[in-house]
């Protein structure tokens, strides 16, 4: 090669994955090692009430409660379909609210996270990144994404890029054309939470028992703590969590919804103590198996890596809607479980393309300004582009937040 062609080809060599405004998803692109991934850090959390208000305290975390005695692979029977006509209260789905619970976290924050150089501070919120882990599940998945695209409105303000989902169209009609049968899951998802979950390490009544007998040091027995399966599921509750991780040269401020904490877990400190929960049909044959093992194990994985947490509990329900099992899967144990497989996935790919994804919002990203918001876009089968827009209508920062920041 002659150093003719070497300064042609350089730009392209250097840069695979970018042209000057898009970034490509094909997975073969970011095979590799994994990328430097500080494990999270809690910071903080904070509750969404049964109106899906805000408060600043743990009221809404559960706790991981199974059945007495309950083996892996046990049957429990619980009916997840149970309750569904009379004690469902459902989120309004119609309402947006982008950012809003982590704006008001770090609002009233503001001193756990800001740079204090002589003379001012020099970033109110000293993080490269804030977002829900949500939207970064999905950017993990994307290079094995082959159904549903995204839209991600970002804002460059003070320092910190701020990472906030749009609803596409395509998700827009397929939530309004939801099927029964569909609805009915997404309540199963919640409604095994709830037998799996009790509101306080002995049940809530118990926990007043257990204060009166402190004592006499006795702790009651273990009827109380049974989860309450006959209360309403209200999907506006949430537990979050809020925690520091760095991914490379990127910090991030993440935050998630935490199903529940492990009274029982050798370390009681956050994330390492939480558990996610999971439903998933029955798996009955080889085939079954694989797609498990393709499509859920990789969004599973994705989502509890993002916030270290240790522990995945699995409820297989059968086609009656009875969990039929249950089994506990180690989040750090799940790339094993699918390596070698045909048409598998790598969680490195996943965290290479956050990795770069993150490096291109740099990149295009420069304008410091609370009212722009650059809208990324990507489908399936292409590349990520981005349009750039000032209308109010795209704004992800409200007015009251730039105003705290300033
Ligand atoms: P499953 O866990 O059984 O899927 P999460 O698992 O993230 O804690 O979410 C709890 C439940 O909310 C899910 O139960 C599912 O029923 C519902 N849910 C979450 N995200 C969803 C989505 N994108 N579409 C449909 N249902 C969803
Ligand atoms: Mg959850
Ligand atoms: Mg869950």
């Amino acid at each position: 090669r002659g150093p003719d062609q070497n300064s042609l080809s350089s730009p392209i060599a250097k840069c695979p994955f970018m042209s000057c405004s898009s970034l490509k998803t094909l997975h073969s692109l970011y095979q590799g090692s994994f990328p430097f991934y500080r494990l999270p850090s809690e910071v903080g959390h904070f509750s969404l009430d049964e109106n899906r208000q805000y408060h600043q305290d743990n009221r809404k975390l559960r706790y991981y409660s199974p059945p007495v005695g309950i083996r892996k692979k046990d049957s429990p029977g619980w009916n997840v379909m149970d309750g569904y006509e009379s004690h469902y209260v459902r989120r309004n789905e119609e309402e947006k609210e982008g950012l809003l619970h982590i704006l008001t976290w770090l609002e009233k924050n503001q001193s756990v996270l800001g740079t204090h150089v002589e003379g001012g501070s020099k970033r109110p919120i000293d993080r490269d990144f804030v977002t829900w882990r949500g939207h970064l599940t999905k950017l993990l998945c994307t290079p094995y994404e082959t159904q549903e695209g995204w839209l991600l409105a970002v804002t460059l303000f003070k320092g910190t890029f701020y990472i906030s989902e749009r609803e596409t169209e395509a998700a827009r009609k397929k939530r309004e054309e939801r099927t029964q049968e569909q609805e009915r899951l997404m309540y199963s998802g919640y409604k095994f939470e709830s037998y799996i979950c009790a509101d306080g390490p002995y049940g809530s009544d118990q926990m007043d028992i257990l204060q009166d007998n402190l004592k006499l040091r006795t702790v009651p027995d273990s009827p109380d703590r049974q989860p309450s399966q006959s209360a309403v599921v209200n999907t506006n509750e949430a537990y979050c969590s809020v925690l520091l991780a760095r991914l490379t040269s990127h910090s991030l401020l993440i935050s998630g919804e935490v199903d529940c904490t492990d009274p029982s877990a050798k370390s009681s400190i956050p994330p390492s103590s939480y558990i996610e929960l999971k439903t998933s049909a029955q798996i009955r044959n080889p085939h079954q198996q694989r797609s498990f093992n393709r499509y859920k194990l990789l969004k599973w994985w994705c989502q509890s890596f993002l916030l270290g947490i240790p522990i995945i509990v699995a409820g297989f329900r059968s086609q009656e809607g009875k969990i039929v099992s249950l089994e506990t899967f180690k989040t750090s144990d799940i790339p094993h479980l699918v390596r070698g497989e045909r048409n598998s996935w790598d969680p490195a790919v996943c965290m290479n393309f956050c990795n770069k994804f993150l490096s291109h919002i740099k990149a295009v990203v420069t304008k410091d300004d609370p009212r722009l918001v650059y809208l990324f876009a990507w489908e399936p089968g292409s590349d990520v582009t981005f349009t750039v827009h000032n209308d109010p209508e795209y704004t992800i920062l409200p007015s009251w937040y730039v105003k705290a920041m300033n």
